[in-house]
């Protein structure tokens, strides 16, 4: 067969796969005519391509050789495919075919654009991504379906994980840390999803949570404070609000002698301490066996003698062997848990603890939860694509049947509310002393009362910090090193296992 025939044949064919519309007519994008005709012609151009370099594909290419390749062989390749090209346009067509020959196609740039936090693919042209907080939907689009399936066949194969119809949802970790889940259909009914979570190359850390707003110089220093008298700490909030970096963040509070044991699905924490066993857990295989829960996970990590258990995020019946653990004499443990408020994140816990089967009454579990967990930090996403602590709550006790629980700092806004699109205010304390201090103070910090009033400690915003020492905590204030600060400052790091 020569090439145009093949041309020819290939060009039936793809329109025959692609000419029939999709059910989403509602939410289909309206696709230009001249980028139809850019599609149809890369599309026309790489399958040829194909069928010529097919086997020269196989071995590993790096791109610019590949590009080198796609364009000794593309002049023959846009004749024989009957793709006329105006030459200023040769360069993108020539990088645009390569990328869909190799490596993630049309995901190529989003892969290596520093700004994009999140992509998220819902069909063959319907391509967002997560900048700075906000989506917004990409121009970029796979040239048909079976390009789509084969870049979510390539990200999950390269983590030696497959995807087909009988197990049709993947979640897994990139090299690079990055978090993937794909689902296909028969799962998903409008074709394939894939969802790509990507990480900052360099952790947050507590400064630039602070430079965020996300938390403040005061609320650091309580936070950092709860962490070393080792209260038991649950970072709540929604889909993407944060938990996991500020779980991340606190964790960096616990002091370098203790030895840590970390659980998570897929390992996303990153902590600076030099003694970490991190376990992950593991979806059963293709014949449905060998399946480690998070469950599974925490009870063998009871048994590996941890000064600290952080279990990424409960989210089934896991809860209640977190609470036995936190009631148990290993406090001081962290975890996070999705939900709307803190005050939701009780009755949250109460119905994964149910998950467990054990028949338990409601008040005895409502009592585990009261004794094992000391503080709620909640976070919220804001119309402006900020995140923010909203609250930091703690658990006080119970009252009757009712578990009671106390704002100590709480996000009060001056103009705008979570929604809007401009917010102005600031995470400041409610006036109440919490009880927890006492357990502060037995740990041998003294916090000031000024840190729980109003007008706190520490003027917001701070300066930007270089680095959460104690020199620079000061600088943090404005230089303004008041007697108090100094307690603290002296106390913390008495307590500080060394330079961080
Ligand atoms: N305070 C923050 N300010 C800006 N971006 C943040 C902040 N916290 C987290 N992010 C980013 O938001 C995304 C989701 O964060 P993550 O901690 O994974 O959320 P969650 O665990 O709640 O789903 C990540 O890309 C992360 O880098
Ligand atoms: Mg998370």
């Amino acid at each position: 067969m020569s090439l145009s025939e093949r041309a020819e044949r290939v060009d039936q064919e793809s329109s025959r796969t692609t000419g029939t519309p999709t059910p989403r007519a509602n939410t289909k994008r309206v696709v230009t005519k001249e980028a139809t005709s850019w599609g149809q012609m890369k599309r026309r151009v790489r399958d040829v391509l194909l069928e010529v370099l097919g086997p020269k594909l196989s071995q590993r290419m790096k791109a610019d050789e590949l590009a080198t390749l796609v364009s000794s062989h593309l002049d023959e390749a846009l004749r024989s495919a009957e793709v006329s090209l105006p030459s200023s346009k040769r360069a993108q067509f020539v990088r645009e075919v390569a990328a869909d020959l190799l490596g993630y196609g049309p995901l190529e740039p989003l892969l290596h654009d520093p700004d994009v936090t999140e992509i998220m693919c819902n069909g063959i042209d319907e391509i967002y991504v997560e900048r700075h907080g906000k989506i917004v939907r990409t121009d970029a689009s796979f040239i048909d379906e079976s390009q789509f399936r084969q870049v979510i066949e390539k990200i999950v194969a390269r983590v030696g994980r497959r995807i087909d119809e009988s197990s049709p949802m993947v979640d897994a970790r990139l090299p690079d840390g990055s978090r993937v889940n794909a689902v296909i259909p028969p799962v998903s009914v409008h074709g394939p999803v894939l969802t790509i979570r990507r990480f900052p190359e360099k952790a947050f850390e507590v400064k630039d949570l602070i430079a965020f707003g996300s938390l403040t110089v005061d609320t650091a220093v309580f936070l950092e404070a709860c962490v070393r008298a080792k209260l038991n700490i649950l970072v709540t909030g929604g889909t993407g609000t944060g938990k996991t970096t500020i779980l991340n963040v606190i964790s960096s509070f616990i002091p370098l002698d203790d030895r840590i044991i970390t659980i998570e699905d897929a390992a996303e924490l990153r902590l600076n301490q030099p003694h970490v066993v991190t376990l992950e857990s593991r979806p059963p295989n293709v014949e449905g066996a060998g399946e480690i829960k998070i469950r599974d996970l925490l009870r063998n990590a009871l048994r590996m003698r941890p000064d600290r258990i952080i279990v990424g995020e409960v989210r089934g019946p896991e809860a209640l062997d977190m609470l036995q653990a936190m009631n148990t004499g290993h406090e001081g443990s962290l975890t996070t848990l999705h939900c709307n408020s803190p005050r939701d994140a009780l009755s949250r816990l109460e119905t994964l603890v149910l998950m467990a089967g054990y028949d338990l009454p409601v008040r005895a579990i409502r009592t585990q939860i009261a004794s094992a967990i000391d503080l709620i930090v909640h976070l919220d996403r804001f119309g402006d694509g900020s995140r923010r602590t909203t609250a930091i709550t703690e658990i006080q006790g119970m009252e009757s049947d009712i578990i009671t629980i106390q704002d100590v700092f709480s996000f009060v806004f001056t103009t705008g509310g979570k929604e809007s699109a401009k917010i102005t205010g600031k995470l400041q304390a409610t006036g109440l002393r919490p009880k927890v201090i006492e357990r502060i103070r037995a740990a041998g910090l003294d916090l000031p009362a000024k840190l729980f009033q109003p007008g706190g400690l520490t003027p917001v915003p701070p300066q930007r910090t270089e680095s959460w020492s104690t020199a620079n905590l000061g600088e943090a204030a404005g230089g303004q090193e008041t007697a108090d600060r100094a307690k603290i400052l002296a106390n913390l790091a008495r307590r500080r296992g060394g330079s961080r």
